[in-house]
């Protein structure tokens, strides 16, 4: 169930206890605004398919990964400022299942573990009265007489997010290998497309390089050959090679300790024509990396990229306009419809990415700009995606066609590229004072090295 955790030897463990430190004293600043004296966090339950005997795949809630890499149902974190956290671990006697092994490693020594038999008597180890305890995490079947103060009050969720952006060198750490196993996914996945494998095959290519099975990762990949790259978040995983093989678009990223990549590159079978446009685009990209820096507005950035990729349509005469024209008339959006990246950590898009201040209000996207997910001002620590792209998508394509948009787009060279679906090239990225950590392409100069 738990995805790749943390070996109890080495860096991690030297900067867990820094971490827990930083945990604690934002939930203990977030408790005294908003009014509570401790916090109680659940893990998650496992969900039960409708009239069956299975449960879906488990997912750790977020707000619970930051206090442990624990991977269980049903335990839980209660924190109250001052005091050793306790962690209530459940390990249900059952012969079914096999019961998790009581917690070791590195971070246990940091909580007082307290060990039961399942949700229930996870009750019974935590303090008597609740009457002052926010609660975070789904309410369950008997969790209306546990008697918290609040569950998931909006105002101590939005305190804990807005601080969460800014990572700490144990997460920093986690990040660098949700990257390096990344990473060798990747070039795995790249070694099965030029071998001629279909989607499924990469992605088995994928997961086993990475050593993970599917539930573990951050998100499903996206793994789209040809001009299925054209659909953002492709799902179908054809499991029979097309007959001509064309490009690959693959998105697709690992977790280590609760914590995940995000990782896109595209590939070209052999077309000079579309292995120009890649390359074009990786400099489009690069030179977005080199805006991220502590201080920077991100709209600021998804608004260079736009202007940018008003560039690569006017070179590779996608448009039959200049740049200008092509970005005042909005055509950039029909081939770039997505953000240019957005908050990673413990989640694929990590929560607050438009909040203005811990107490309150969003920073509003661009006009015309929906679906931009971060808007917040860069700081030290924040770590974001970088991922331009450049799509073939029918649907915009006949909105554009249908409307004054028409006469600026070049038909001829759209029919052209369409086969080959789009390209999104995808890096993770550490903010820090004066510039940014490539995760992404650390994590592939490593594992390039090491083979
Ligand atoms: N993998 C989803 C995204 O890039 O945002
Ligand atoms: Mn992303
Ligand atoms: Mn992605």
């Amino acid at each position: 169930m738990p995805g790749a955790t943390p070996s109890p030897a080495g860096e991690l463990s030297k900067l867990f206890g820094r971490h827990l430190e930083a945990v604690c004293h934002r939930s203990a600043e977030a408790l005294r605004a908003c009014g509570y004296q401790a916090l109680l966090v659940h893990s998650g339950s496992l969900l039960p398919v409708f009239q069956d005997d299975r449960t879906y795949p488990f997912e750790v809630n977020a707000p619970f990964k930051v206090w442990t890499p624990l991977a269980e149902p049903d335990c839980f974190v209660h924190f109250q400022p001052g005091q050793r956290p306790i962690l209530a671990f459940s390990q249900p006697g059952d012969y079914w299942y096999k019961p998790p092994a009581p917690p070791e490693g590195y971070w246990t020594g940091y909580f007082d573990v307290r060990i039961c038999a399942d949700r229930e008597s996870a009750r019974a180890l935590l303090p008597l009265d609740l009457g002052t305890t926010a609660y975070l995490g789904e309410a369950f079947a008997e969790f209306g007489s546990w008697g918290v103060a609040a569950h998931n009050p909006a105002r101590l969720m939005r305190h804990l997010d807005f601080g969460r952006a800014i990572k700490s060198a144990y997460e920093l750490a986690c990040l660098r290998e949700a990257n390096r196993l990344g990473a060798r996914g990747h070039l795995a996945a790249q070694r099965a497309f030029a071998a001629g494998e279909s989607e499924f095959a990469i992605e088995l290519a994928f997961l086993a390089a990475c050593g993970l099975r599917e539930q573990e990762l951050p998100y499903n990949p996206i793994i789209a050959l040809n001009e299925s790259g054209s659909v953002l978040h492709y799902q179908v995983l054809e499991k029979h090679a097309p007959a001509e093989r064309h490009s690959l678009l693959i998105d697709a990223g690992a977790e280590f300790g609760g914590y995940a990549s995000d990782i896109t590159r595209t590939y070209s079978a052999g077309d000079g024509d579309f292995s120009a446009l890649i390359a074009h685009m990786d400099t489009v990209q690069q030179a977005l990396c080199k805006d991220v820096r502590a201080g920077v507005d991100w709209r600021e950035v998804h608004l260079h990229a736009h202007r940018l990729t008003a560039e690569v349509l006017q070179e590779a005469e996608i448009v039959t306009c200049n740049a200008e024209q092509a970005l005042a008339a909005g055509v950039t959006r029909v081939f770039l419809p997505h953000g240019v990246g957005h908050l990673l950590g413990l989640q694929v898009h990590d929560a607050g990415g438009f909040m203005r201040s811990p107490e309150g209000g969003d920073i509003p996207r661009p006009e015309g700009h929906p679906y931009l997910r971060l808007t917040r001002t860069l700081e030290e620590g924040f770590v974001v995606t970088m991922e331009p792209g450049l799509y073939f998508i029918d649907p915009l394509l006949e909105a554009a066609r249908a409307d004054k948009r028409a006469s600026l787009i070049n038909w001829s060279r759209v029919k052209a590229l369409r086969r080959f679906g789009g390209i999104r090239i995808e890096d993770d990225l550490a903010v820090t004072a004066t510039g940014c950590e490539n995760l992404t392409r650390e994590a592939f100069r490593a594992e390039l090295s090491r083979s």
